[in-house]
């Protein structure tokens, strides 16, 4: 059997990241982690340094604005993923090049982890950050970088907790409010799965140049499915607030950021359904859960039993 594929994660003490390291040293990858010397001396992100070290995990020093930090990390390994956040996506430009230059590379999955970037009918402003990820896409196929794009749909610990409601800290128990009508279909998945199911695609010929979507069958809900099941494990029925797409273009036109693109992202997913609204053609994707049926991933069912 081939060795496992050595894995550089760049993107700090990011959100996702974590659960991407994890996953790549659980599944006995040699697995690098690129940080920044600043980040060490900071109190919280040093103890996930430390988590990282005591899991086996080689820790490189280096930053995306130092190009010579970028080659020699990435001339150690043989697939790089990166996990930067919203800020960086236009800078890993800076990671192409030197990726192009360190020559040795065979899988790059850049920052993604999200919606389709190139098939939605996100407005403003997601839709200049989607653009940002695309223009990503085609340095990657310009340079001839083998590749595999990860669409991981919604992170569920950022939705299911307070079932989208914005400024609360708890799933609403009287009165929730649903962007459109709430019958179309969104996906959730839980961050350890999309750790899983990225690490799995890394070594995996049929992932080879394509998009991973990850769409659990048990996880593609209508938000008034989402409700009924919530209302099913309270055993009690909430008030129902529905705003219609029109009044929504309207509050995200009205409303400072972000809380304008809280609000464009919930146009995207819930009235727009950019998460499912598209067949997954095998000329360009492959489905996570259909490709590795062995992974016993976590249902919103499940997780939402945890806010009981
Ligand atoms: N599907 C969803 O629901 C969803 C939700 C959120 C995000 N996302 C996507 O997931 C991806 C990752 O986002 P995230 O929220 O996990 O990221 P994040 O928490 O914002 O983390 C980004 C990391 O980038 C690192 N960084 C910044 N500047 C750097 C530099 N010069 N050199 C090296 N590292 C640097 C930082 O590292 P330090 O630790 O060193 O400061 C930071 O921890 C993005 O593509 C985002 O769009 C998806």
């Amino acid at each position: 059997m081939a060795a496992k594929s050595k894995i550089l994660v760049l993107g700090g003490t990011g959100y996702i990241r974590k659960f991407i390291v994890k996953a790549s040293a659980e599944a006995g990858h040699p697995t690098f982690a690129l940080v920044r010397e600043s980040t060490l001396s900071h109190p919280e992100k040093s103890k996930l340094i430390e988590s990282f070290k005591t899991s086996g995990v080689t820790l490189l020093y280096g930053d995306l604005t130092d190009h010579e930090s970028l080659v020699k990390a990435i001339k150690q390994v043989d697939v790089v993923i990166s996990t930067l956040g919203g800020q960086q996506i236009d800078d890993q430009v800076k990671l192409i090049a030197a990726v192009k230059e360190a020559g040795n590379i065979k899988r790059f999955l850049p920052s993604e982890f999200g919606l389709d970037v190139e098939r939605h009918n996100a407005v403003e402003p997601v839709t200049s950050f989607l653009e940002k990820k695309v223009k990503i896409r085609r340095a990657i196929e310009a340079e001839g970088i083998p590749y595999t794009y990860i669409c991981s749909n919604a992170f569920a610990g950022y939705f299911l907790p307070t079932l989208g409601q914005q400024n609360v800290t708890a799933p609403p128990r009287d009165k929730v409010v649903i962007l459109g009508d709430g019958n179309v279909k969104a996906v959730y998945v839980k961050e350890e799965d999309i750790g899983t199911y990225t690490i799995k695609a890394v070594d995996d010929p049929r992932t080879l140049n394509k998009t991973l979507y990850v769409r659990p069958p048990a996880n593609v809900l209508t938000f008034n499915e989402l409700v009924s099941l919530w209302e099913n494990k309270i055993k009690s029925t909430l008030e129902k607030v529905y705003i219609p797409e029109d009044q929504l273009l309207k509050y995200i036109q009205e409303s400072p950021f972000p809380a304008n693109l809280m609000l464009a992202l919930g146009h995207s997913m819930y009235v727009k359904g950019d998460c499912t609204n598209y067949e997954i053609d095998p000329s360009f994707g492959v489905e996570a859960s259909n490709l590795y049926p062995e992974v016993k991933y976590t249902t919103v069912d499940n997780y939402l039993n945890a806010f009981v």
